[in-house]
């Protein structure tokens, strides 16, 4: 029988892909967004990919216990893969509050319905903005935790929370997985990342500039001290990180406990780089201006990405090349998003 899945936030970027990879995989996916971040128009495209029945898709708010109480009442649901929450690290020090409550409150209300409702398979969306500025690269996962701003205090305080809740009793098998920097779309280009009002990270910006929408890119900072000038970043295409997750999942329904993984390639790549590999991808210049350095911002940091090999058997396959071109296809076939 297929194991259904609960995807919190499966509606927003990763999650969105993630569904794909887990339908793929022979998982069903059952989808819980508030929306808040997304739109429930991805289900129509989710289901023009796999040529599956479109998920069922619960609009709804992760911190709403009445609610996951019927969800895990009504569906039986074997796993769990958390990635509800807000993620602007600009907002996150403007509304620390909102992050904390959404991030952490809601993971924890999560965590709650699950125990009760005896569900304990659970992969969380954790970040290596946990690292802070790491002391070298590339990074391993025993490497200091020191978060710099609220977003990333709040994914190291759940991951604290859940690594508790995994030793305080058995039965539970938790992954936490430790995101660099995803990038890049479903090669169909039907779905892809649309982020609200003027970008923060680097490939929306890059895309928006490519299709017309802004006049160029502004280089935050050229005087790094990297190979060219300008910050060094991993890089990590979207579907590998989805696979990534299929394959977190697997290995925690075979096995109980706790899991702490980087997912990353292992590689990273500059500004200019992802500027070069994107004119590749499009045909065209990407205009761009050198700039002062973004206040907070750490030269260069990658991952070691060797645990998730040795234990998962994962490891990202898509270079930036293709990073670039599926980014493209994306955006320049949904300029306005969904
Ligand atoms: P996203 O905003 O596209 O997706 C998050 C989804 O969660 C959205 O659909 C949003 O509507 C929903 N959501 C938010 N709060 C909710 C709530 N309280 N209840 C129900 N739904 C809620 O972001 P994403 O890039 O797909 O990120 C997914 C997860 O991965 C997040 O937890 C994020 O912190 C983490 N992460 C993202 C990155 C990245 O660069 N994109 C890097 C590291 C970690
Ligand atoms: C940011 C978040 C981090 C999050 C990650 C997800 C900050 C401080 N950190 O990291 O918490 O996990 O996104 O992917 O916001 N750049 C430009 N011009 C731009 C935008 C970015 O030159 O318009 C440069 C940045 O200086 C950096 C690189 O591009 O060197 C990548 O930036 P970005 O995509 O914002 O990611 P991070 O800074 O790594």
């Amino acid at each position: 029988m297929k194991i259904s899945v609960l995807v919190t936030g499966g509606a927003g970027y990763i999650g969105s892909h993630t569904c794909i990879a887990l339908a793929e995989a022979g998982f069903t996916p059952i989808i819980l967004d508030n929306y808040g971040n997304s739109s429930p128009k991805v289900m129509e495209r989710l289901a023009r990919i796999t040529g599956q029945a479109a998920p069922l898709a619960i609009e709804g708010d992760v911190r709403d216990r009445a609610l996951l109480d019927r969800l895990f009442a009504e569906h039986e649901i074997g796993a769990v893969i958390h990635f509800a929450g807000l993620k602007a690290v600009g907002d996150s020090v403007a509304d620390p509050l909102s992050y904390y409550d959404n991030n952490v409150y809601g993971s924890l209300v999560l965590a709650a319905a699950m125990r009760s409702a005896g569900v304990r398979t659970l992969i969380f969306s954790s970040s290596a903005t946990v690292y802070g500025e790491p002391d070298e690269s590339p990074i391993p996962e025993d490497a200091p935790t020191r978060p710099a701003n609220p977003y990333g205090r709040s994914k190291l305080m759940v991951e604290e929370a859940y690594g508790d809740l995994g030793r305080s009793e058995p039965g539970w098998r938790i992954a936490l997985l430790r995101y660099f920097n995803p990038v890049g779309a479903h090669e169909s280009g039907l779905i892809g990342e649309h982020p609200q009002g003027k970008p923060n990270n680097l490939m929306p910006f890059v895309s928006q500039v490519a299709v017309g929408q802004r006049p160029h890119l502004t280089v935050h900072g050229g005087d790094y001290p990297t190979p060219d000038g300008t910050g060094v970043r991993d890089y990590v295409h979207v579907m590998d990180l989805a696979e990534g997750h299929v394959a977190a999942l697997r290995h925690a329904l075979a096995h109980e406990g706790l899991l702490t993984l980087n997912l990353g390639t292992g590689r990273g790549g500059s500004v200019l780089d992802v500027v070069a590999a994107f004119e590749r991808a499009c045909g065209k210049s990407v205009p761009r201006v050198i700039g002062p350095r973004r206040p907070g911002d750490v030269p260069a940091y990658w991952a070691d990405p060797s645990a998730a090999k040795a234990v998962l058997g994962w490891e990202a396959r898509r270079s930036l090349d293709q990073m670039c071109a599926d980014s493209w296809r994306w955006q320049s076939g949904n300029p306005n998003g969904y």
